[in-house]
């Protein structure tokens, strides 16, 4: 009898994923996608008492995550957790070395120590943006801090495990539940309902996914046990953060005019390439999953735009 019922629990048992940075804008989204996929264990820095279910977990820390890794036993690992803001990494280089590039040396290592499949979110940020299209293989030229943490992080994941998957975005739009993250379009609905007027670079091209989109690339590429490497994740087209705020300006119902193209350097602004345009073949051909046009992007990331009041 007792067998019985051992083997039924073991056929039912859905594999292990954990989440770190779930409390961050991607995580909120990753973790209602993965749910039916995986038993989704999360974890993120700053928890609560009241926070049940959630791990705590300072990725910067070897023995932390270590710690967490023998509680959750995880078969996979996405790793969101990152100091993201990158005028406040060009602010705190040393904060986001800690961060961005020990934190997931001590994630990359521990996934190697317990067997567990890693997928880490890098950025479109590792290259200059000169070039018009980047594809997977090519070169990595990072113009800030936060992109060079980023290219060092992946250097790091590669050489210890070889069979990670490295997703990078250019700009990924959505709304988060909570205030706080690094989801921008909280920012701007924010910035427009307030009647302030928002300043949009006009000389910087990216091509956008929706978080939506993006969390179920996530939740099936780490379900493939060939997939490995680097994926380029965007929009078949890119357009101009401007023309991108003005469209998205518009699409919640505010002036356009509000709206301000904005041309060169800020002060304060950390370095940004002008024209990121990823080429997403790979992942197309991989998960089958073709985000469109930063149009159909766009028009994705405002459906939760009734229920952002933050
Ligand atoms: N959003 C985008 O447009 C975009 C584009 C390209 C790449 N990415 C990358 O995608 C990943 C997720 O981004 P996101 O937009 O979800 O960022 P986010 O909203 O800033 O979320 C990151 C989460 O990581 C947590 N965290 C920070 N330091 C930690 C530590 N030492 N230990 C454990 N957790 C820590 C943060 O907590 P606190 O908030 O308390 O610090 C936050 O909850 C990042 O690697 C980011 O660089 C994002």
């Amino acid at each position: 009898m007792m067998r019985a019922k051992s083997l039924n629990d073991a056929r039912i048992q859905k594999p292990r994923l954990l989440v770190v940075g779930s409390k961050g804008f991607i995580g909120q989204h990753l973790i209602n996608k993965a749910q039916g996929l995986w038993d989704v264990f999360p974890a993120d820095c700053q928890v609560d008492a009241s926070e049940q279910g959630t791990f705590p977990v300072d990725i910067t820390k070897a023995e932390s995550v270590r710690e967490l890794f023998q509680k959750v036993r995880p078969d996979a690992v996405v790793l969101l957790a990152a100091m993201s803001d990158i005028d406040r990494c060009e602010e705190h280089p040393d904060q986001a070395w800690e961060i961005n590039v020990q934190g997931p040396e001590n994630v990359v290592r521990s996934c190697a120590e317990t067997g567990s499949r890693l997928l880490f979110v890098s950025s479109a940020a590792v290259f200059d943006g000169t070039q018009h299209g980047y594809k997977e293989e090519d070169q990595p030229h990072p113009l800030s801090t936060y992109g060079r943490t980023k290219h060092q992080a992946e250097m790091a994941i590669s050489k210890v495990l070889p069979s990670s998957i490295i997703v990078r975005p250019a700009l990924v739009l959505g709304f988060s539940r909570s205030a706080g993250t690094n989801a921008f379009l909280n920012r701007l609905a924010q910035a427009l309902r307030e009647g302030k007027a928002v300043h949009a670079p006009a000389d910087e091209y990216r091509n956008p996914i929706d978080v939506t989109t993006l969390s179920k690339i996530i939740a099936e590429l780490i379900q493939i046990p060939s997939a490995s490497g680097i994926f380029h994740v965007g929009s078949l087209d890119s357009l101009s953060r401007y023309e991108m705020t003005r469209q998205l300006a518009e699409g919640m119902g505010f002036q356009d005019s509000q709206v301000i193209p904005q041309t060169g350097s800020k002060p304060g602004r950390a370095a940004r390439g002008k024209a990121h345009l990823l080429l997403s073949e790979r992942i197309l051909k991989t998960c089958g999953i073709q985000p469109g046009t930063a149009h159909d992007v766009i028009r994705r990331s405002l459906d939760g735009f009734a229920e952002s009041s933050i």
